[in-house]
């Protein structure tokens, strides 16, 4: 074997075409924007993000796939301005709808793609650009050098470890296959092939979350599958017990087996 004959960007759509799934479009994400908007608001996903990246003042920020404004809205906050675009129109109105009432005016969304022509969608080249948890394109490598090309100091993404947000043995109890396709170690071997040296950081989320109720916590965990049965439903009821204490005033605590966690992948622009 010869590692420097391995084509990584190959390798990575290969693997993805073995995922359990297909890849999500923008009408599914729509349907999706408002549960994923309520269910990582509190998550510590987005405190872990800005300690890493530690912001400064003047910078001009592109948040590719920005989703609800999850790192787009404390961002703004933090950095001169911030531009943020996600083909999901539902996902754009709740960053908006968030920005109004926090009042902020240095956020400007765009409507559009990873594949689209970002000159024709008026996405000019920022400071720094993230990629938080969206790298859901066909081919990594174009959207890699794409990122990149709009950044001068410092490219950021979020990459999967391992099944990342699935839990692996809720998908075992429902008897449902699980291939959750490429993890970051794909993207960190692509990027040094195409000549960059990334850094890598870890984002561990909670072990342990905490609901009101246990239909909430049924919640939590049910976004992981498509079209659930009422069998399926049961089987996921009995292992979410499994792994939940409840409290004396009724809150319901998941203790998981499986951390979600992220890779935190930084590079500077020039080779
Ligand atoms: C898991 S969410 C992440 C949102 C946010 N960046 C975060 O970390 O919370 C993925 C986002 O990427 C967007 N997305 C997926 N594929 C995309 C594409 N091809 N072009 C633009 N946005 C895309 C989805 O609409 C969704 O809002």
């Amino acid at each position: 074997m010869d590692i420097t004959t391995l084509d990584w960007n190959l390798l990575w759509q290969q693997a993805k075409n073995k995922k359990t799934w297909a890849s999500k479009k923008a009408h599914d994400w729509d349907k999706k924007a408002a549960s994923f908007a309520k269910r990582t608001s509190t998550s510590i996903y987005t405190d872990k993000f800005l300690e890493l990246l530690k912001p400064q003042e003047q910078w001009s920020i592109l948040d590719a796939g920005c989703g609800p404004g999850t790192l787009a809205l404390p961002l703004a906050t933090m950095v001169r301005r911030v531009t943020a675009f996600d083909f999901s129109k539902n996902m754009l109105n709740i960053l908006q709808q968030r920005a109004t009432e926090d009042g902020l005016n240095n956020i400007t969304t765009r409507h559009t793609s990873w594949e689209d022509d970002w000159r024709h969608s008026q996405i000019p080249c920022h400071d720094v650009a993230i990629a938080s948890r969206s790298l859901a394109v066909k081919d990594l490598r174009a959207a890699l050098a794409k990122l990149t090309a709009h950044a001068r100091e410092r490219v950021i993404i979020t990459d999967r470890v391992k099944h990342g947000p699935f839990d692996p043995e809720a998908f075992a109890a429902l008897g449902r296959p699980l291939n959750t396709g490429p993890d970051y170690i794909y993207t960190i071997n692509l990027l040094y092939q195409m000549g960059y040296l990334p850094s890598i950081d870890y984002i561990r989320l909670e072990e342990t979350l905490d609901f009101s109720s246990f239909a909430d916590a049924m919640s939590g965990y049910t976004w992981m599958f498509n079209n659930l049965q009422a069998d399926e439903e049961k089987r996921l009821k009995k292992y979410l017990h499994s792994i939940t204490t409840t409290a004396e005033d009724g809150t319901v605590s998941v203790h998981r087996r499986h951390v979600p966690t992220w890779a935190y992948i930084s590079w500077h622009p020039a080779r």
